[in-house]
């Protein structure tokens, strides 16, 4: 991990046992509350996806909005936002996923995209990858194209990023 990205995982708070026993929950409002980590933060995928075509930026409810709203103003992008079920007040498409216990389902409006837009598919945080990977089965359904999942953290030992690229799915994460 580079100097940059070092600095930006150090503003992120670990809470021990936070929702349940057992959890290190990646705290990431700390890096929002630290101007300095936050602009890096945002520069870091700016630079990243700097120079390509990219029509939209996709970014998952809710966390995954604080960075995906600063990056589509950056990179001069529409905003789509992938919303948790209920929320949507248009035509939808749904899809549903696995959480540790139960499911969950993800909501896209069916007219956020034209077929071939340039997407990239954003969100704070990779963990089984559960979230991320219905989101992009939500964008290929509408048949716009997923130049690449970011996230600013990657649980590598919970096995998300290597699920998404098993499904096609490029992968960029800022620290681990
Ligand atoms: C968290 C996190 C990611 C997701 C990652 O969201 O922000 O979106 O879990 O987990 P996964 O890779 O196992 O799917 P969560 O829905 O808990 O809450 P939020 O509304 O605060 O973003
Ligand atoms: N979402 C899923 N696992 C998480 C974790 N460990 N920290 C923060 N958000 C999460
Ligand atoms: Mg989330």
């Amino acid at each position: 991990m580079d100097y940059f990205s070092q600095s930006i995982k150090q503003a992120i708070r670990t809470v021990p046992d936070w929702p349940t026993p057992g959890v290190s929950f990646r705290d990431i409002t700390t890096v929002l509350q630290d101007k300095t980590a936050f602009r890096k933060l945002i520069d870091a995928f700016v630079h990243r996806y700097h120079g390509h075509k990219i029509d939209a930026v996709a970014a998952v409810d809710a966390r995954g909005f604080v960075i995906g709203s600063a990056l589509a103003y950056e990179l001069n992008a529409s905003l789509v936002l992938v919303r948790k079920k209920g929320k949507l007040p248009f035509d939808t498409l749904v899809e549903d996923y696995e959480l540790e216990y139960g499911t969950a389902s993800v909501e896209l409006h069916q007219d956020a995209f034209k077929p071939g837009d340039q997407v990239v598919l954003v969100d704070d945080l990779i963990a089984t990858g559960g979230t991320m990977l219905a989101a992009a089965r939500l964008i290929r359904r509408i048949g716009a194209e997923i130049v690449e999942v970011a996230a600013m953290i990657d649980l590598p030992d919970l096995g998300g990023s290597g699920k998404l690229q098993k499904e096609q799915l490029k992968v960029y994460t800022v620290c681990s």
